[in-house]
């Protein structure tokens, strides 16, 4: 195959000789589970936070779980998210009995919008020090938390979204697996609400395999967090086969999880998270030059294309294009099979989950609920981000989007 032809995924680690030799410590130390490495990474990954507790999981779906169960969200609450992410955001709310109340979304940044919150919130909660809940909102259930999912590495407006939640005392957790790696400017995303949860998933920009972080800078959180990721033992296994005290010796006081990050992949997360400058670096040069060349093709704004929004605390973990008029998803499907002609892989952030059929039958839903997740999921393009494209394959990309554009447009 020649490489002008040869395939280009949509993802791909960045893994160098560095996290290989971290593994190969760890499986020769004699210790395979969560123990010393996993310390190191969570005292590393709070330094770099900036928050005083960071507490290692085996996923950011097990991160969000802790977090809704660490606020006491229980049966019959309600949990405010947008529809526009994956599924793990609003299963968590199912797990524990609590059900999901969608808010759609800004659709410039594909994010909790602040002005839909604010009405949802007049609409069903009661603002903070008033006694009571009226009307639907008492028979409905109260509004435990807000989820704020910052989409494709874009911060939602947290200062504006933190400030409603604050008006009915209702706290936030950022979903922000897709928030790292962190630019030197602003604070780190995912640490101003009440909880933060990081995502170290294969395809993620520091990844592990599988694997999360949760942040807090609160004790008594951090405290529950760490109690039932383990099985709500009193005592950690590193602590329980290395003190003094009989391994034995422990107590049960909850019904935990089993949800610890084992050492093995602590140890690449260590290494990524050293080289996070490094890979953010790679991944802002690539979307700068997609934004170079498809805006110089002419295509951008009157020809129904757009470009992801431009934040300088954006991670980069996701390019998603917006193509076509929204009203359908015929270009941006057109556009997919031909990229898939031309060797590039692509992919589409997000189904949103309105439109599943889970989420859509048990809370009858319909696709007009949320028209502005409906449209951004209709023109939504996730192109190939990652470290390892080099500047051909980058023109490649380029070329074969301004290419499958204007077949698009003379097809469609
Ligand atoms: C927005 C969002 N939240 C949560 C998750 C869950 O992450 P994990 O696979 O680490 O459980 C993902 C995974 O892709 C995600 O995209």
């Amino acid at each position: 195959m020649s490489p002008n032809t040869e395939f280009i995924p949509f993802a791909r680690p960045d893994i160098s000789e560095a996290e290989v030799e971290a593994v190969q410590r760890v499986l020769r130390s004699g210790w395979l589970t969560t123990a010393s490495e996993t310390a190191a990474f969570e005292r590393e990954f709070a330094a770099a936070a900036g928050v005083p507790h960071a507490m290692a999981v085996n996923s950011a779906t097990s991160g969000l779980h802790l977090a809704l169960e660490a606020l006491a969200v229980g049966p019959g609450d309600r949990v405010v998210l947008s529809p526009y992410t994956f599924t793990s955001t609003a299963e968590v709310i199912r797990y524990l009995g609590a059900d999901p109340l969608f808010v759609d979304v800004d659709p410039c940044t594909r994010n909790l919008c602040p002005d839909q919150l604010a009405e949802t919130l007049t609409r069903e909660a009661t603002p903070r020090g008033r006694a009571k809940q009226r009307g639907h909102a008492r028979q409905r259930g109260r509004v435990a938390a807000v989820i704020a999912v910052h989409i494709a590495g874009a911060p939602c407006d947290m200062t504006a979204i933190i400030a409603i939640a604050r008006q009915y005392g209702i706290p936030v957790v950022e979903d922000a697996a897709h928030s790292l790696p962190w630019p030197p400017e602003g604070p780190p995303v995912g640490t101003e609400g009440e909880i933060g949860v990081y995502s170290f998933y294969a395809t993620k920009p520091i990844a592990v395999g599988e694997g999360g972080m949760v942040v807090t800078r609160d004790d008594q959180t951090a405290q529950r967090v760490r109690l039932m990721r383990l099985h709500g033992i009193d005592r950690d296994v590193w602590n329980r086969y290395h003190s003094s005290t009989p391994s034995w010796q422990y107590d049960v006081v909850e019904a935990g999880y089993k949800y610890n990050l084992p050492d093995t992949a602590a140890a690449i997360g260590r290494v990524q998270l050293a080289r996070s400058a490094e890979l953010r670096e790679a991944r802002a040069r690539i979307a700068a030059r997609y934004r170079d060349r498809i805006t110089a093709a002419g295509i951008v704004g009157q020809a129904g294309v757009e470009l992801p929004v431009d934040d300088p605390r954006h991670s980069h973990h996701l390019f998603i294009l917006s193509v076509g008029d929204g009203a359908t998803p015929t270009q941006r499907d057109m556009m997919i099979t031909r990229l898939t002609e031309l060797g590039i892989g692509t992919s589409v952030h997000y189904r949103p989950l309105h439109l599943m059929t889970y989420y859509r039958s048990r809370y009858r839903l319909t696709p007009n609920d949320f028209p502005h997740a409906l449209a951004a999921y209709h023109r939504a393009l996730s192109l190939p981000l990652y470290s390892g494209l080099n500047e051909s394959m980058v023109e490649r990309i380029s070329d074969a989007v301004i290419d499958a554009h204007r077949a698009s447009m003379q097809d469609g």
